[in-house]
């Protein structure tokens, strides 16, 4: 479990001050229990001058996982008396003076991808058969594990858009930081990916995975190759410390569209969360951008629908992406999907938007979780319930929340990492850009929020040149595709990496 849970000493002294006052005055006061492990702040390494919001209270209480009387009570109370008791301010976000142009920290950087194979033999047969084409690979998502006492675990994910990746997941075997490439493994083996779709136990087309606070990853394989769905899409569940799937839920036909579909991106809220839940309970937000739906998956039920409003289409508008000068189309629906973190005090919604829009949308968590809603295949589905939080003026990539509430996306104009304070209105002056590189950052396929082995939290970049892929001017004398990172709070404070 991640360690980023630490408990700020003080505050929870004066925490725990505030229930003993409550709970002396009740018949059976028990004031050893597990409030510690109730109440977790995500602070870390706090900088002098600033504080975070009102610790995360976890929820992992329902009929079916009971607490006790006592973890009720020490809930119910704080969470009445934090808010004006203990409300602190939050970190600003750093508006930087223009032509500043933040550095990430580039953990890795290639011109093309380094692929191992299992032998020689199935390199030469799967480059003489066209299973793999070096030059028709683009690497999209990242996504590090990072465990208490070892090396960082770095995924990325080359979906199979057509014949060319050998494997769609991998692990960067690099012995060491930069200067050598990007050298893939696949993940979790080889098998795994051989079968190129003739086999739908195995993985058809990675495009995005999510590393949990259970340390699992999910991954969202697209069950295609191409635009052919040889199988239907699935979401593999892998206990990352063991590399055993945990979990396999196959999309019914009434979510997707075969052969049209393409789900690219997965967002996970685990409802009953470490320390005390038991990772059972969790939804899964999948976007599927080629036939603007989203798609809801309930995992205790293993039931999943489809969501399909005028807020998951994309936008003729906003329909010509331009990185760096080159132009391509795109006429994709969602793509960034994001939730309002616990503990916040604010009603939780699931944020997301289409890339080739500029309208960034919410809608509150418990409507889109409520199947009923969405039984029967409706545009105006809970319509009224979905809001337009505000416009760009520009697309952006993929999303990530930090515990704060801020809202992180990548954008194309400028080129830069940009955060958001979600208390605020989504205007010009309530967005922040945070590292901006025309360079480096490029196109922002992969962007994840995730602790190092301290559980000190830091963000990761996977960029890529998506545009100069889908242009047909890929030019491998440059380096194509970056991995960066920066530790959140830096970037949030405008301090260096
Ligand atoms: C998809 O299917 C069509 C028709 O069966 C075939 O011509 C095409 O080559 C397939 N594409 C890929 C990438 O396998
Ligand atoms: C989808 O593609 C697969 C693989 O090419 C093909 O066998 C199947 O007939 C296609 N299905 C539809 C509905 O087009
Ligand atoms: C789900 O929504 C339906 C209406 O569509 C409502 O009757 C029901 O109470 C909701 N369920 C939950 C658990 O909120
Ligand atoms: C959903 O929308 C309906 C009608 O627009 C409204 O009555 C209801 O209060 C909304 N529910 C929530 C949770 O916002």
């Amino acid at each position: 479990m991640h360690s980023i849970f630490k408990i700020k000493s003080i505050f929870m002294a004066y925490l725990f001050a505030l229930f003993i006052s409550h709970v002396s005055d009740s018949a059976t006061p028990k004031p050893h229990l597990t409030i510690y492990e109730l109440i977790y702040s995500t602070e870390e390494n706090l900088s002098p001058g600033y504080y975070y919001d009102t610790p995360s209270i976890s929820t992992y209480t329902s009929e079916d996982n009971p607490v006790s009387w006592e973890e009720y009570s020490v809930r119910e109370k704080t969470m009445s008396h934090l808010p004006n008791a203990a409300k602190k301010p939050i970190p600003p976000l750093v508006r930087l003076p223009t032509n500043h142009h933040r550095q990430l920290t580039t953990v890795l950087e290639a011109k093309a991808l380094d692929f191992s194979f299992p032998s020689e033999h199935e390199r030469h047969s799967a480059l003489s058969d066209g299973r793999y084409n070096p030059m028709n690979v683009l690497p999209v998502d990242v996504d590090v594990y990072s465990p208490s006492n070892g090396k960082t675990q770095i995924y990325v994910t080359i979906p199979r858009f057509d014949k060319g990746p050998p494997y769609s997941l991998a692990r960067v075997r690099n012995p060491g930081p930069r200067h050598s490439g990007i050298q893939l493994e696949a993940y979790p083996d080889y098998s795994w990916h051989r079968s190129y779709g003739a086999d739908c136990d195995g993985l058809t087309s990675v495009y995005r995975v999510k590393i949990d606070a259970c340390n699992r990853m999910w991954i969202l394989d697209s069950g295609e190759i191409g635009r052919n769905h040889t199988c239907p899409p699935q979401i593999v569940v892998f206990d990352i410390s063991t590399h055993r799937m945990v979990h396999r839920y196959r999309l019914p036909g009434t979510v997707f569209v075969r052969n049209y579909s393409r789900l690219i991106t997965i967002a996970v809220d685990i409802t009953d969360p470490p320390p005390n839940g038991k990772c059972l309970k969790a939804f899964a937000y999948i976007a599927d951008a080629t036939s603007f739906a989203l798609i809801v998956y309930d995992m205790i039920h293993e039931n999943s629908w489809r969501v399909e409003n005028r807020f998951t289409y994309p936008s003729p508008l906003f329909s010509t992406l331009t990185v760096a000068g080159e132009s391509f189309q795109l006429l994709d629906g969602v793509f960034g999907i994001s939730i309002t973190p616990e503990g916040l005090g604010l009603q939780r919604m699931l944020y997301f938007h289409s890339v080739s829009n500029d309208i960034q949308a919410s809608v509150p968590l418990h409507v889109i979780n409520n199947a009923t809603n969405f039984l029967i295949p409706d545009i105006s589905a809970c319509l009224g319930n979905f809001t337009e939080v505000g416009k760009r003026g520009i697309q952006c990539t993929v999303s990530e929340m930090s515990p704060q509430g801020y809202l992180l996306c990548g954008f194309f104009d400028p080129i830069a990492l940009v955060g958001w304070d979600i208390r605020t209105s989504y205007t010009a002056e309530h967005r922040f850009v945070l590292a901006e590189n025309a360079e480096t950052l490029q196109f922002i396929g992969g962007l994840k929020i995730a602790p190092n082995a301290q559980g000190k939290l830091e963000v990761w970049i996977l960029s890529n040149r998506a545009q100069k892929f889908f242009s047909g001017t890929n030019n491998f004398h440059e380096v194509n595709y970056r991995i960066l990172k920066c530790g959140l709070d830096e970037l949030l404070l405008g301090l260096p990496c």
